[in-house]
């Protein structure tokens, strides 16, 4: 998730128990021109693999290089964001404009596979829009040239993120598919990850927003999927959390002014449902001092974790985004 899902915050998933990480879309275009701001995003952690890392782009040579660029840093499998229904990114054809050419799509695809030996991988949506939901055709043509697997976001580029996550049709796709499908869109518990993961015979969950307000979410779902119980966090889950993220935070980022934004919206994120979050929220926007900001937040979880009213976890939030 662009913005989000930087390597420090990978990290943090992968101590949390999730299998597979990704990057942030990363521009091809941006890379072809050496722009340090690009080259930065795909940076990542041993501690992080599995760890793919997104591109995306409207230039097949620059996909190609961007391809062999990820290889070289050695990462663990390169991603071709095809789902982003950004005006700026869909207008140039990259994104989830790239579903609406398929002849052009399979030239893209299959030079991309051939330019590397790391698995090629795709993320999709369900379609542009009501009228031609063509995931079926593209996980066709992406099996055919050689992709490893294809996550499909179950909304048309035209939904962006209203309505549902459309899982019926992504149970088609993988009843119609030869390749690995991955399912995604709206996994906001462990409950819902693994009865949809069940119901709908795919392959493996992708699990976005649902990880913000509850990063917990990876292993609940691991334990459930077990048939294991798991216990509801306590406050000092909560806690180890949050000083390990403060560690990765600032081994990242230089200044302290860095690590402060980063740490805001997460610890908003995290405190969700949580009574007096409103409050908290406020204060976590409010406080410059890095040492005052992180010692709020200890002591809200430290106070409030026992309390949380676990029904926020379903809402809608973050209804924007590149995929
Ligand atoms: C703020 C934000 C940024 C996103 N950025 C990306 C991105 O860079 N690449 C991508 O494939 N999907 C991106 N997405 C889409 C998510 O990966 C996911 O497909 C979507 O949010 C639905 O799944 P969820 O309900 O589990 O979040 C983004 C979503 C949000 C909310």
């Amino acid at each position: 998730m662009a913005g989000i899902t930087n390597s420090p915050f990978r990290r943090l998933m992968k101590r949390m128990n999730s299998s597979v990480v990704v990057s942030e879309l990363v521009s091809s275009t941006g890379l072809e021109y050496m722009g340090q701001k690009s080259f930065d995003l795909l940076k990542f952690h041993d501690e992080e693999r599995v760890v793919g890392l997104q591109i995306f782009g409207d230039d097949r040579e620059h996909l190609v290089k961007a391809c062999r660029t990820i290889e070289k840093l050695g990462a663990d499998f390169v991603d071709l964001n095809m789902g982003c229904p950004v005006p700026k990114v869909v207008k140039r054809g990259g994104g989830a404009a790239m579903c609406r050419d398929l002849p052009e799509l399979s030239k893209t695809l299959r030079a991309m596979v051939e330019s590397v030996k790391i698995p090629v991988t795709i993320k999709i949506r369900t379609g542009w829009d009501s009228e031609t939901r063509n995931a079926v055709e593209v996980a066709r043509v992406a099996a055919d040239a050689g992709v490893a697997w294809v996550a499909i976001h179950g909304r048309t580029r035209a939904q962006a993120y209203t309505g549902e996550a459309d899982w019926d049709f992504i149970g088609n796709v993988k009843a119609k598919s030869s390749i690995p499908i991955i399912g995604n869109g709206d996994l906001t518990t462990p409950e819902k990850s693994v009865e949809r993961f069940k119901t709908y015979g795919v392959d493996a969950v992708l699990i976005g927003r649902g990880a913000l307000r509850n990063p917990f979410i990876f292993d609940q779902s691991a334990k459930k999927l077990r048939g294991e119980d798991y216990a509801l966090p306590v406050a000092e889950d909560y806690l180890e959390m949050i000083d390990s993220q403060r560690v990765l935070l600032e081994e990242s980022f230089p200044t302290a002014k860095g690590v402060t934004i980063h740490a805001r919206k997460f610890l908003a994120w995290y405190s969700a449902g949580f009574p007096g979050s409103a409050e908290f929220r406020k204060k976590v926007f409010t406080l410059e001092e890095s040492d005052r900001l992180w010692g709020e937040a200890r002591d809200f979880f430290a106070e409030s974790v026992a309390k949380r009213d676990y029904r926020f976890l379903s809402e809608d939030f973050l209804m924007g985004g590149h995929g």
